[in-house]
């Protein structure tokens, strides 16, 4: 499976129903991660984002944001709720803003963290230098996620002011670097883009092969009212949809089948009753509680609707644990 064609995952992509996919993907994540789902506490540092991605509300010209940075104390405050639910891990996650996460500060978070509450330690701090995340490696990081949204050059260009359409994708020398100096990298893409193409997701799923991802995080694409995409009228031939967003999983898994892949935010929000469960049932392995203060999460609103806003209790810890038992998986630290 894992060396599967493009025309086969095209099948997959199109097929009327892919419930045997799922059943594979599911029987697959048993064999090489077992029954047991890693949770990761996502810390969302600072709305303030230097970026203008098309997509994206945060982007620095949607003057409706609230922007918040959160201190250092209050992050470490973060990270020790994080070991005290045993979750193994924090994901350190921000608006694109070097100024505000300098390679010095990250670096001294890094080493206070996993110091004072023995957590690993995740980045997802957007495009950076090879010195910066060189730094970071050396002061105990263990992980990068930075997705690259999409293989299509031409759609990457178009959303994203300043990217040249020519040339290696920005963001895949940052994964090949990363790769190179020790870290666990994540990459990902988000389905149902204005303008984009079957062919270019079986692309991309492809491309993580490619890439050798340790972690592959995707999700749909929701619509922002405040963002330029939003009122774009363009339609995509890739449907927004926890089906659709599920067969990537399962893809995603057989192409990868050691990877961890997390049931992410925006399938929950798209569905937020059948998101998790079905995105756990199609080869996810990963659940990512959000650990934001929740007096700050609103200003984190990437998309509308987002469910740890809307419904902070939805990931509460009793709620995934009812989910798991639900599923016959259960919760381990890692
Ligand atoms: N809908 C869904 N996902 C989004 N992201 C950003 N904006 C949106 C949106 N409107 C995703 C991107 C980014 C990640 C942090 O959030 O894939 O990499």
């Amino acid at each position: 499976m894992a060396d599967m064609t493009r025309e086969a995952i095209l099948e997959w992509l199109r097929a009327p129903q892919a419930e045997a996919l799922f059943e594979r993907a599911r029987a697959k994540r048993v064999c090489t991660k077992g029954r047991g789902v890693f949770l990761r506490g996502l810390i969302e540092l600072s709305s303030i984002c230097s970026r203008d991605c098309l997509y994206c509300g945060m982007r620095k010209s949607n003057p409706r944001v609230v922007r918040y940075a959160m201190d250092d104390e209050t992050i470490l405050a973060c990270a020790r709720l994080a070991e005290r639910l045993h979750f193994g891990t924090v994901v350190l996650q921000a608006g694109e803003c070097a100024a505000l996460w300098s390679r010095e500060r990250v670096a001294e978070l890094i080493r206070r963290i996993k110091g004072e509450t023995g957590q690993r330690v995740t980045l997802s701090l957007g495009e950076r230098s090879e010195a910066d995340t060189e730094a970071w490696r050396a002061a105990g990081a263990d992980r990068y996620l930075l997705r690259f949204e999409t293989s299509d050059r031409a759609l990457f260009a178009r959303i994203h002011p300043g990217a040249s359409e020519s040339g290696e994708h920005p963001r895949m020398v940052q994964l090949r670097r990363m790769k190179a100096q020790g870290y666990e990298v994540g990459s990902g893409i988000m389905l149902g883009l204005p303008g984009q193409r079957l062919e270019s997701v079986a692309d991309d799923l492809l491309m993580f092969r490619d890439l050798a991802l340790d972690m592959v995080g995707l999700g749909p694409y929701l619509v922002h009212p405040d963002t330029p995409l939003g009122v774009d009228a363009m339609q995509s031939e890739v449907p927004v949809s926890v089906d659709f967003t599920c067969r990537c999983y399962a893809l995603a898994r057989l192409l990868l089948p050691e990877a961890n892949i997390p049931s992410t935010t925006a399938l929950s929000t798209l569905d937020p009753v059948r998101g998790r469960i079905a995105g756990l049932s199609s080869g996810a392995n990963v659940f990512m509680p959000n650990l934001t203060p929740a007096e700050l999460r609103a200003g984190y609103q990437i998309y509308p609707g987002k469910i740890c806003v809307a419904a902070p209790e939805a990931d509460s810890l009793a709620a995934l644990q009812r989910t798991f038992a639900q599923l016959g998986l259960e919760q381990v630290v890692g």
